[in-house]
C-alpha cells in the first residue's frame, strides 16, 4: 500500500473513533452552529444579543472596546491590591446575589467567582448539574427570565455556546461566560492581568499557544480583535480553531493570527507559551487518539529551551502533567501556572464590576 493509502486508511479508522464519540459531534455541533449565527446575524460578537436591563454581558472579549476591557483590568488590579494589603472594607456587592450555573466540573471557576464575590459583599448560589438541567427540565429562556428576577448576575459554564447566548437574549441581569465549548473570556482576562503583572503589557508581545485549537483558543483569538499582539496557535492538523473566528482578527483585528503545525518552530521568541489539555470536558472518550493525534505537541523543557528564557509558561488548568506539558514545566521557573489561577479570581471582579456598572 503507498504512504498516501495508508494515510487515508488511518484517517479512515481515525473517523470511526470520532463518529463514536456523541460528544465530538455534540462539540462540533456547537461550534458549527455557533459560525453560522456569525454569518447570519453576528450574534457572535454579542451584536444580535440585546443588553441587560442594566450593565453588560460578558458573553464574548471581543463584545468590549479595548478600552473598555483595559479598565476591566485596571480594575482587577486597583481591587486585588486592596485585597492581598488585607483591606476587607470594599463592599460594592453588598446586596447583590449571583447565579452561578454549571453543567460541567469547575474547581476555579466555581471557587475563584463565589469566593470573589463574597469578598466583595455579595452572595453566590451554586446550580450544579443536576439542579437546572438546561434544556432538559425547562426551556433555556425560562431559566434566564426566572433567575433574573431573583439575582443581579448570572455566571454560567454550558455545553452549547449557543444556550449562554439565549440566556442573555433573555434575561434583564448581566450573563457572565464561565465557559462553553465554543470560549472561555473570564480565563483570558486573568490570563491579560497575568501578563501584564509580568511583561508589563500585553500589545507587541508575541503568544504562542501549542495544542488543541479549543474554547481558550477561541477567546485568546477574541483578545487579539482588540489588543494589537501576534498569537500564535501551534496544533495537529485537524485541530485547527474555528476558522470564521481566525478571519474576524486577521480581517481588520487590531492583532494577527497565524495557524502552525510546527511548534518548536513557532515558541520561537514567545513571551508566554500556553498549553490546555488535549481532549476538553466532554471530549475525554477521545483522549487516546489525541494522545497519537498531538505527538510533538508536549510543551516540555526541551520546548520552553526553544521558546528562550525570557517566555513564560500559562495553563488555564487542570493541567494532565504527563501529557500536554511535562511536571518539570509547571514546576519550573518560567511556570506562573498558580498566579495565573489566583488572577482568576481578581480578573473576574474586574469583570463583574464593570458589568454591573460599578467601576
Ligand atoms: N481554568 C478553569 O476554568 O478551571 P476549572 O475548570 O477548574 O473551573
Ligand atoms: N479546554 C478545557 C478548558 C478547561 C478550563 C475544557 O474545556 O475542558
Amino acid at each position: 500500500m503507498s504512504d498516501a493509502g495508508r494515510s487515508r486508511k488511518a484517517c479512515e479508522s481515525d473517523r470511526e473513533i470520532l463518529q463514536k464519540s456523541a460528544y465530538r459531534k455534540v462539540s462540533k455541533r456547537s461550534v458549527a452552529r455557533a459560525s453560522a449565527v456569525l454569518e447570519k446575524t453576528q450574534t457572535y460578537t454579542g451584536v444580535g444579543v440585546d443588553p441587560p436591563a442594566k450593565g453588560h454581558h460578558f458573553l464574548h472579549i471581543d463584545d468590549f472596546s479595548k478600552e473598555e476591557l483595559w479598565a476591566m483590568l485596571q480594575t482587577s488590579i486597583k481591587v486585588k491590591e486592596a485585597l492581598k494589603s488585607g483591606d476587607n472594607s470594599y463592599k460594592p456587592f453588598a446586596g447583590l446575589t449571583m447565579a452561578m450555573i454549571f453543567t460541567k466540573p469547575s474547581m476555579r471557576t466555581r471557587v475563584s467567582f463565589e469566593t470573589g464575590f463574597f469578598k466583595l459583599g455579595g452572595h453566590a448560589i451554586y446550580l450544579g448539574p443536576d439542579t437546572i438541567q438546561i434544556g432538559k427540565r425547562e426551556a433555556t429562556k425560562d431559566i434566564a427570565r426566572v433567575l433574573c428576577r431573583y439575582n443581579d448576575v448570572i455566571m454560567a459554564r454550558l455545553f452549547a455556546h449557543e444556550d449562554i447566548l439565549e440566556l442573555a437574549q433573555y434575561s434583564s441581569s448581566p450573563v457572565v461566560n464561565g465557559l462553553t465549548d465554543y470560549n472561555h473570556p473570564c480565563q483570558i482576562m486573568a490570563d491579560a492581568l497575568t501578563m501584564i503583572e509580568h511583561k508589563g503589557r500585553i500589545e507587541g508581545t508575541k503568544v504562542v499557544y501549542v495544542g488543541d485549537g479549543n474554547n481558550i483558543v477561541h477567546s485568546w483569538i477574541r483578545l487579539a480583535a482588540k489588543f494589537d499582539f501576534e498569537f500564535v496557535c501551534a496544533c495537529p492538523e485537524g485541530y485547527e480553531p474555528d476558522p470564521a473566528t481566525v478571519a474576524l482578527v486577521n480581517e481588520g483585528g487590531a492583532g494577527k493570527v497565524t495557524i502552525s503545525h510546527n511548534p518548536l518552530e513557532a515558541v520561537k521568541g514567545a513571551d508566554v507559551v500556553y498549553t490546555d489539555v488535549w481532549a476538553s470536558m466532554g471530549q475525554k472518550e477521545e483522549a487516546e487518539l489525541r494522545k497519537k493525534k498531538f505527538q510533538g505537541f508536549q510543551v516540555n523543557e526541551e520546548m520552553m529551551a526553544a521558546a528562550g528564557p525570557d517566555a513564560l509558561f500559562l495553563h488555564c488548568l487542570p493541567a494532565e502533567r504527563g501529557i500536554e506539558c511535562t511536571d518539570g514545566v509547571v514546576e519550573g521557573p518560567q511556570s506562573v501556572v498558580f498566579q495565573e489561577a489566583e488572577n482568576r479570581m481578581h480578573a473576574q471582579n474586574g469583570v463583574l464590576l464593570h458589568c454591573l456598572g460599578l467601576a
